[in-house]
């Protein structure tokens, strides 16, 4: 079965950040196509891509990715609307001032809103709002603005496209400490204001050996607000050479993350940040010592970390007595019997 399909035996969409270069690989497509239900622009949406110039937006890429997924059936990830990364360069030096900042944000916000209404299903609207501290980040919209350039934005995206889900989007935020309760603080002041926000999404760019224990009571806890919660960015980079021993190790990290969401009745999906080792963002970055994230290798070819995914969703089903049963505990149940009936035939 596809990671797709047994995803979806959870209610849970699985995606995968996708980049227009990849999509002209014929592998990647069918990859793309078949295994995952969700897609997220790598890049194509973000700022810099879109209106490099100003007053001239492409939307020739952005687009692409979006009719990749209507054509396949999947949702669509918007992402992000703000963020002080991926700004273009007439805006990041053009000394404008807050009114001006304020906006073109708007004009940014509700201009993607309305293009992709109908066609985005949830918005990272605003992308990596927290510092480590938990304090707000002093960013260009925050210095500007102030701190209500988040509620702001939410604002104006909801009104453009009321039926968007409507995400805050961060990284390092997955276990207890000072930015999980910024982040948690944040969600809970904007709900508290009847600022339209739907989800909070965790950004897990994994080191090789990093754990993720805690992760569930994490999403949980936001979930305790009404919010439903996404894995949004899910990859496990490694330092060379590449063995089987760190493969297998990046395999259970993998699992371990598709447990921890599937055991949150509020983790709604899970997305990986690039689908093979040969186009990730790993080594292009700063993280240029690292390579190998993705389930597929350069090649193209299943990794370890793919098939522990496929467990993890519950490939391993077998037949007993006439009825399908699953080894995982079901979805939200931790304490569900290690075989718990999933499907009746
Ligand atoms: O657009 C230029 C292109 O014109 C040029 O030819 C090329 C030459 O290298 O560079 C292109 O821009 C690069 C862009 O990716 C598209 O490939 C940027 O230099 C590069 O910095 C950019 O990196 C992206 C990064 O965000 C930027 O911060 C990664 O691909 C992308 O995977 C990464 O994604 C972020 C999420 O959006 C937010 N969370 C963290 C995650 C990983 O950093």
């Amino acid at each position: 079965m596809t990671l797709r399909d047994l995803a979806a035996r959870h209610g849970l969409s699985l995606g995968a950040a996708l980049t227009e270069r990849g999509l002209a690989v014929p592998r990647y497509r069918e990859l793309a196509a078949t295994e995952f239900s969700s897609v997220t622009p790598e890049n194509a949406m973000k700022w810099d891509h879109l209106e490099r110039d100003r007053h001239t937006r492409t939307w020739a890429r952005a687009d692409a990715i979006a009719r990749f997924a209507a054509q396949h059936g999947q949702e669509l990830r918007g992402h992000p609307l703000v963020w002080h990364d991926q700004l273009p360069h007439w805006l990041t030096e053009g000394h404008f001032t807050p009114a001006e900042l304020a906006t073109l944000l708007r004009t940014h916000v509700t201009t993607l809103t309305r293009r992709y209404a109908g066609t985005v299903t949830a918005w990272d609207v605003v992308n990596e709002p927290i510092e480590d501290d938990g304090s707000p980040r002093r960013t260009l919209w925050h210095e500007a603005l102030g701190p209500d350039y988040i509620a702001h934005a939410l604002t104006w995206a909801h009104a453009t496209d009321p039926a968007a889900r409507l995400y805050v989007n961060e990284f390092n935020a997955l276990a207890e400490g000072p930015k999980a309760k910024g982040l948690h603080d944040l969600a809970a002041s904007l709900l508290d204001r009847s600022i339209p926000l739907h989800g909070v999404g965790f950004q897990c760019h994994l080191l090789l050996g990093q754990e993720v224990p805690g992760l569930a009571r994490t999403l949980n806890r936001f979930a305790d607000l009404g919010l439903e919660v996404a894995v949004t960015e899910l990859s496990v980079r490694m330092l060379p050479p590449v063995t089987p021993a760190k493969l297998a190790a990046q395999a259970a990290t993998y699992r371990a993350v598709v447990e921890e969401c599937l055991a949150v009745p509020a983790c709604t999906g899970l997305t990986v940040w690039g689908i093979g080792d040969a186009d990730s963002w790993v080594p292009q970055g700063s993280r240029s010592r690292y390579g190998t994230p993705t389930l597929y290798d350069d090649a193209y070819r299943p990794k370890p970390a793919r098939e522990a995914m496929a467990r993890a969703l519950g490939a391993a089903v077998v037949t007993a007595c006439g009825r399908q049963v699953r080894a995982l505990p079901i979805r939200g149940r931790a304490d569900a019997p290690a075989e718990y009936p999933a499907v009746s035939r």
